[in-house]
């Protein structure tokens, strides 16, 4: 009799963090209960035109109610991690803490805990109270100050008992939609006042990142979206600086290396730049990290000038606007519109482990929206297994590059808002039915959860 032979299989390191993630804006509902204070994206989505359909924030998930069965469904899943983010206007609203809003992420982390999955928390995840923004926002550089007060209330709660903190969220998104583009709350169109906002989201999590450290012992960094900028030609590498810069040095410098780099300040010295960075601020920036979150959904192809099909570099890039973007007509997209390109993941972590000194790396978003139908109770979403199965891929290739690659979370958990795309766009593991607020795990929740069981790919 001969052996079984063994099945060829792609293992990850032992430990290795197996999660998925929400945000408190997307996810939970119950936008006006427990004194929560509205949120620029409650005044934006109520803006005519802003949010596709004129979604807004309610019902979402309803997590602040069902949060419960839902870490029940990620227990049945077998989650490691469960990331999830606070919400600043629940727990100080205008300002002052509100204990019932407090008490619903002590709940959350303790049912985390009971079901032995670890509690990641996001301090911001975009959602600023409005009466801060009605001063200036994150264009005030108070704001940071703020937000370093906030980080203290919630940190002295919960230090105990996260098992790692994060600090922001995408500040590229925040500063740059929300006060570039405008197509994020607070939908402000100002380049000056989106690169203020950048760096005073930098500060900002700067200052947490010390409170952090006096309330807990458990790892505390920061996720960023970052995405490889690519082109065809030589001819395009000013293209390339300028997109990689904007996108990912003008975060990862300040935040690894210890200051902006000098091409950028350059750059954006035109739009006040250097007036709001003040003596001793990089230091502040600087601060030490114990890990570094990537977010990956795409890559960009550049070039410096129009191609057929490019489209031109909108607010969002101050002071790139002679940039253009070329699609990959060939690519597969997800119902986001974005290119499939799973390689881009493995070129993002090593362009950290390449450029940057060591710093442990975890995959924090990593996810694809497709057109989910629910027929006889079931989601037969193929499309995101093949997504999730390419990327993971990706993902393992890395590792086996060096990258200290330490784990991965999907997004997301549940269908959500999704942002200005409102609830049309579906990037959960779990469906679900906004009507009746069913959860229906699709079948990407069941290829997931072999993939954590065994720790490893087939
Ligand atoms: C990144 C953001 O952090 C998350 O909030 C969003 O829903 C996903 N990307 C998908 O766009």
């Amino acid at each position: 009799m001969s052996a079984q032979p063994i099945p060829d299989v792609l293992a990850f390191p032992d430990a290795f963090v197996w999660g998925a993630a929400t945000a408190a804006f997307q996810v939970e509902g119950s936008t006006t209960v427990d004194g929560r204070e509205a949120s620029v994206w409650d005044t934006f989505a109520a803006r005519p035109g802003a949010v596709a359909r004129g979604d807004t924030g309610d019902p979402a998930a309803d997590h602040y109610r069902r949060y419960a069965d839902d870490v029940a469904l990620m227990r049945s899943l077998g989650l490691t991690a469960y990331r999830f983010s606070l919400s600043w206007p629940r727990i100080l609203p205008h300002g002052k803490p509100e204990p019932r809003g407090m008490d619903f992420y002590d709940r959350l982390v303790d049912r985390l805990l009971a079901a032995g999955i670890q509690p990641w928390a996001t301090l911001y995840h975009w959602d600023l109270p409005q009466s801060l923004e009605d001063r200036g926002g994150w264009t005030a550089r108070d704001t940071a100050y703020r937000f370093a007060e906030y980080a203290e209330t919630v940190a002295a709660r919960l230090g105990d008992r996260v098992a790692s903190w994060s600090t922001l969220n995408e500040p590229w998104c925040a500063a740059m939609l929300g006060y570039g583009s405008g197509v994020h709350a607070p939908g402000r169109t100002s380049p000056e006042g989106a690169v203020a906002a950048a760096h005073h989201l930098l500060l900002g999590h700067g200052l947490a990142m010390d409170v952090l450290r006096q309330h807990t012992s458990s790892p505390s960094g920061i996720t960023l979206n970052l995405y490889p900028v690519v082109a065809d030609s030589p001819a395009d590498a000013d293209a390339v600086r300028r997109i990689d810069g904007l996108q990912n040095r003008l975060f990862l410098d300040p935040l690894l290396r210890g200051g902006y780099p000098a091409d950028l300040r350059e750059d954006l010295a035109r739009f006040g730049f250097d007036a709001v960075v003040r003596d001793g601020d990089e230091a502040v920036l600087g601060k030490p990290i114990d890990w570094l979150g990537v977010n990956y959904y795409r890559g960009y192809r550049v070039a410096g000038s129009a191609r057929p099909g490019s489209t031109p570099a909108g607010r969002e890039w101050p002071g790139a606007d002679h940039v253009h973007f070329v699609p990959d007509p060939a690519a597969p997209r997800t119902d986001s519109g974005w290119e499939v390109r799973p390689g881009g993941l493995t070129e993002s972590l090593l362009q950290v482990h390449r450029d940057y000194p060591p710093v442990p790396l975890y995959v924090t978003e990593n996810g694809a929206a497709y057109p989910d139908l629910l027929r006889d109770g079931e989601v037969s979403d193929d499309d995101r297994i093949a997504f999730l199965d390419a990327h993971l891929r990706a993902a393992h290739d890395a590792l086996a590059h060096g990258v200290d690659l330490r784990g991965y979370f999907y997004w997301s958990l549940l269908d959500n808002f999704e942002w200005a795309e409102g609830y049309a766009k579906r990037f959960g593991l779990v469906h679900v039915d906004y009507r009746t607020q069913q959860r229906t795990p699709k079948r990407s929740a069941r290829w997931y959860a072999e993939v954590i069981a065994r720790n490893a790919l087939r």
